[in-house]
């Protein structure tokens, strides 16, 4: 047994959820604005610290979530990605107006290789863009970040300076991120050691880590980061991110908690509500975590080897160190019908990790109270498809479709339901079924989209696997994402045009509005 080491009062760490951010802008992750708001009001009742909501520089789509999230949730602080330049960061601070908690993250890089390669900037150069960005973002938001980009592969002594120059300027939290997974546990630990113990004005402020795992090791890198003093994390569900990911909020949590004693350190997070919101986000961005994946994984707490069962019949500690209903599996399945009330089904929602408001709430108690004149149970999978089509239902929807072969060409012909809930058909042809589909789509909303780029991939495997479709449109100087998955891929890409149509319809009515409201 490893020896603990005696601590009285643990340490706080902050939980900083970057999964709405780095975790969105990697492949098969993408989130519509709506999606976004469901994750971050349950990131909320997970007990995040911080939520980093978007890079609101990148896109319309990530402006517009970070713009609906900052409406809604008070008492998390709210974060969004900047780079050093004065565009960012006034865009940055539009997205957050009105937000309770508000912090500007700053970025940019101090390694050799970025500096040379990517920047083309001296290390001077870096120095005043980092005090000039610091000052600016402090005209906006009391709560600024500096994040050293590839701060494990920067020499010491420039790293020193640029923190140094980040605290004198007005940041208060100082983010040391090992942007390519590159370090290792005793090298990571020693770096925070020396920085908070030797740059002037460390100890006024946070330090923080944001290990990514292109080695496997961000979540060890980011435990040793705090035993040499960091006191926050940026981790994201699922370990979502960059690459191989983020460090996984759930694994970082839970070692702090099971080994409380080692590091002396604890977090906020209510750890019932890891499973739940873990099986959000697979759900949202259709990426099922693998079945031994630590914590969330299906096979985490399932023991099948005989003497493994006799053991846990004996005593559970004998092969488990945490216990399942800690992290949120539900230890028992509540059958929904005809008889369930409203209360059931909210909590039997919470557990899938959906926390509704009252209207959206009585929209879906509805449905379901329909669907149960049609089936007697209604099972969890149900429950989503409610949600999904709950989630779909500002704008056009799809019906039904087909798409068949006429000679060289392709036919598709769509049914949709209008946002007043009446029918629209229509009929197109095109060069190849997504051309004919698309041209069908665009008969039937009125919406011509133009399209930048065009992505279809599948996700997950054998009976699970689905098809997921990205698209993106730039209109009227804006850029749109949308995103959609199905089992049929070409569902998938119709869903994703209707996602980027709608988005640019209701962006066109809440300019109408606004027009009107100003005349
Ligand atoms: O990995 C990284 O360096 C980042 C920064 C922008 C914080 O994501
Ligand atoms: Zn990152």
């Amino acid at each position: 047994m490893p020896v603990a080491t005696p601590v009285q009062v643990p340490a706080q760490v902050r939980i900083f959820d970057t999964t709405l951010r780095d975790g969105e802008q990697s492949p098969g992750c993408s989130m519509s604005p709506s999606q976004k708001l469901v994750m971050a009001r349950a990131l909320s009742e997970l007990g995040v610290d911080v939520i980093e909501t978007g890079f609101p520089a990148s896109s319309q789509s990530d402006r517009e979530a970070a713009r609906l999230i900052a409406a809604e949730l008070r008492d998390t602080t709210l974060c969004v990605l900047s780079r050093c330049l004065p565009a960012d960061i006034e865009a940055s601070a539009r997205a957050l107006a009105g937000s309770a908690k508000p912090r500007i993250h700053l970025f940019l890089s101090t390694s050799p290789l970025h500096r040379e390669h990517k920047l083309r900037m001296s290390r001077g150069q870096v120095l005043d863009a980092v005090a000039r960005s610091v000052v600016a973002a402090r005209g906006f938001v009391d709560d600024v970040e500096f994040s050293a980009e590839d701060a494990l592969r920067t020499e010491e002594d420039f790293l020193a300076e640029v923190i140094a120059a980040a605290i004198a300027s007005g940041a208060a939290t100082i983010n040391l991120p090992d942007t390519v997974g590159y370090t290792t546990p005793t090298e990571i630990r020693g770096l925070f050691e020396r920085m908070i113990a030797n740059v002037p004005g460390a100890r006024d402020v946070v330090f923080s880590t944001h290990c990514h795992n292109d080695l496997g090791l961000a979540v060890a890198n980011s435990l040793a980061a705090i035993e040499g003093g960091a006191r926050q994390v940026e981790c994201s569900i699922n370990g979502i991110g960059e690459r191989a990911g983020n460090a996984a909020l759930e694994e970082v949590v839970m070692g702090l908690k099971v080994r409380g004693a080692y590091f002396g350190a604890d977090t906020s997070i209510d750890t019932s509500r890891i499973v739940p919101t873990s099986q959000l986000l697979q759900r949202l961005v259709g990426m099922p975590v693998q079945r031994n994946k630590a914590v969330v994984g299906a096979n985490a707490f399932a023991h099948e080897a005989g003497i493994h069962q006799h053991g846990m019949l004996r005593h559970r500690g004998t092969y488990e160190i945490m216990r399942p209903e800690d992290v949120g599996w539900p230890s028992s399945q509540m059958v929904l019908g005809r008889h369930s009330g409203r209360a059931a089904v909210e909590q039997r929602l919470r557990a899938l990790g959906y926390l509704l408001e009252e209207p959206e709430l009585d929209l879906v108690f509805a449905s379901f109270k329909a669907l149960c004149e049609k089936q007697r149970v209604v099972h969890d999978k149900d429950l989503q498809t409610l949600m999904q089509d709950g989630a779909d239902s500002e704008g056009y929807r799809l019906s039904s479709m087909t798409v068949s072969d006429v000679g060289q060409r392709a036919r598709a012909t769509v049914e949709l339901s209008d946002p007043e809930g009446d029918r629209v058909f229509e009929t197109a042809e095109g060069d190849g079924p997504v051309d004919a589909l698309f041209g069908a789509l665009a008969l039937a909303t009125g919406v011509d989209l133009t399209l930048e780029s065009y992505q279809v991939h599948s996700v997950g495997l054998g009976a699970d696997a689905r098809g997921e479709a990205n698209l993106s449109v730039r209109y009227a100087g804006e850029e749109y994402e949308g995103t959609g998955t199905s089992k049929d891929i070409i569902e998938a890409s119709a869903l994703a045009w209707l996602d980027v149509a709608n988005r640019l319809l209701r962006a066109r009515d809440g300019a109408k509005k606004s027009e009107l409201a100003e005349a």
